[in-house]
């Protein structure tokens, strides 16, 4: 059991030193266990030791007993895929296939390559672009459109890209002189590369970034003849102490008086409950502990919006769906306990609304965007929310804090170009226009955690973006 462990683990890059194995060892199913200790560590370790996982294991094992809950669960009910004027236009619900082997990741990286490949190699600047192999024996300038696998900073303060297309590999240099040196390129997105072939041919140097962006098409969306509003509301977090019944209270009834006749619909971007075992002495900080309760509570609540309101929910990294994503949609278990009329859709998710197209994600990739983007912060999620848009992809860093399911098709790539782009997560509150799409980030119904005190971290809570569909023009309702 002791070597299957061990080789389990090496080949997925996780190594142990021996004391931490007998740990692993005395648990009821190490290998479960291990991963879940991975996913709430902050960082993996190069050699995971004793220490790590006594102090990560309080959290692991509720989250264990979490993913069992989940696991247990019947698969989502084949769900109304429309509501009124609400269409689903993609997700991953009753379409995930992976079983997250390395033939499924590869295929999964190939069809994010692919479909960003398709949208760079329509970019004038790369007309012509050549595979890697061919590229590497031109003497010219050339142009490549390939995968970033790391980026490292030489001693002499160059940086050295490594790339690679379906057929082949290559380094791509940036020197320290040039004005790209600061640009920040992530693990496993998708550029193209204008440069020049080295002499020896084992490089290219680079002289222009391309990257798949948002085509300009002027400033907000067509004015259309809708007098609908969409209201959105992430991160309600019922369950939790820090939960603002209050303010969530003066939100209902502004909805069923002043804003009775404006909005006609209220997405809800994830973490709808705070879960059970998201994170260290979670249970301390819970009002209802057990996490069907917690559904049943907001059920509940959400009775309270008047009844032509449609509503639309989506999980996130606190809900009982599985945490790879993209997110299926809830469960019939969960989904039931809800008003027959609500949506249930999964994370990411393409919407249709009156004619307007609505990308809607939860947003726990904006922690990795953070981490990998130089002068990103959590003061500025919707900057983080740009930088998705500019690289055409939710969450391209593998082995970051947002865990991936290889599924068969790349549903976190960006292929349509939104309408309004929506995202929560960091309980930051705000919006802007970027490039003719509305980009929102929708707050959240949770006061200030203690985690939250600790990293100095403060939420704008309670607060309601509101989009008018036929104008575009955005409100932030405040109900502090
Ligand atoms: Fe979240």
């Amino acid at each position: 059991m002791r070597d299957e462990l061990v080789e389990a683990l090496a080949s997925e890059g996780i190594l142990l030193e021996p004391e931490a194995v007998q740990f692993i060892l005395s648990k009821s199913d190490p290998l479960a266990f291990t991963r879940a200790a991975l996913s709430t560590m902050a960082q993996q370790p190069l050699i995971i030791t004793l220490e790590d996982l006594r102090s990560v294991a309080p959290v692991a094992e509720t989250y264990q007993a979490m993913e069992a809950i989940v696991e247990k669960l019947p698969d989502p009910a084949p769900l109304r895929r429309e509501l009124g004027e609400i269409k689903v236009l993609r997700d991953i619900t009753g379409n995930s296939t992976c079983e997250g082997s390395i033939a499924d990741f590869a295929r999964y990286f190939s069809n994010r390559f692919k479909k960003i490949k398709g949208m760079l190699a329509r970019r004038r600047e790369l007309v012509g672009c050549l595979p890697v192999p061919r590229a590497l024996r031109m003497s010219r300038e050339v142009r490549i459109v390939v995968m970033v696998n790391e980026v490292r900073t030489t001693k002499n303060g160059h940086k050295i890209l490594e790339v690679e297309d379906d057929e082949g590999k290559c380094l791509v240099l940036i020197p320290k002189d040039s004005l790209l040196i600061s640009e920040s390129i992530v693990p496993d997105e998708v550029i193209g590369i204008v440069g020049k072939t080295s002499q020896k041919g084992d490089l290219v140097v680079l002289n222009e970034l391309i990257r798949p962006d948002i085509p300009l098409r002027g400033v907000g969306m067509q004015p259309s003849d809708s007098s609908a509003s969409v209201a959105f509301l992430s991160d309600v977090h019922v369950g939790s102490n820090t939960f603002l019944h209050q303010q969530w209270n003066n939100m209902i009834h502004w909805l069923r008086t002043e804003g009775r006749d404006r909005i006609h619909y209220l997405v809800l971007p994830g973490d709808i409950v705070d879960g059970i075992g998201v994170f260290p002495g979670q249970e301390d900080e819970l009002e209802i502990e057990n996490i069907f309760e917690q559904y049943g509570t907001l059920a509940e609540m959400l009775k309270e919006v008047p009844d032509d309101i449609r509503i639309v929910i989506q999980p996130g990294n606190h809900d009982a769906v599985r945490p790879a994503e993209p997110q299926p949609a809830f469960s019939k278990h969960i989904s039931d306990m809800f008003d027959s009329s609500t949506l249930f859709v999964g994370n990411p998710c393409y919407l249709e609304i009156e004619d307007r197209t609505i990308l809607s994600y939860h947003g726990r990739s904006i922690d990795d965007w953070i981490s990998n983007v130089q002068g990103l912060s959590y003061d500025h999620p919707l900057e983080a929310m740009k930088e998705m848009l500019k690289r055409r992809h939710l969450a391209p860093i593998y082995g970051g804090k947002t865990p991936l399911a290889p599924e068969k098709e790349d549903y976190l790539v960006i292929d349509e170009v939104p309408d309004i782009f929506v995202a929560g997560h960091v309980h930051g509150a705000g919006f802007m226009d970027y490039r003719g799409v509305k980009v929102i980030c929708a707050s959240t119904w949770q006061a200030q955690t203690s985690f939250q005190r600790m990293h100095n971290f403060h939420p704008a809570p309670a607060k309601m973006p509101v989009v008018h569909l036929g104008t575009g023009m955005v409100d932030m309702l405040d109900f502090n």
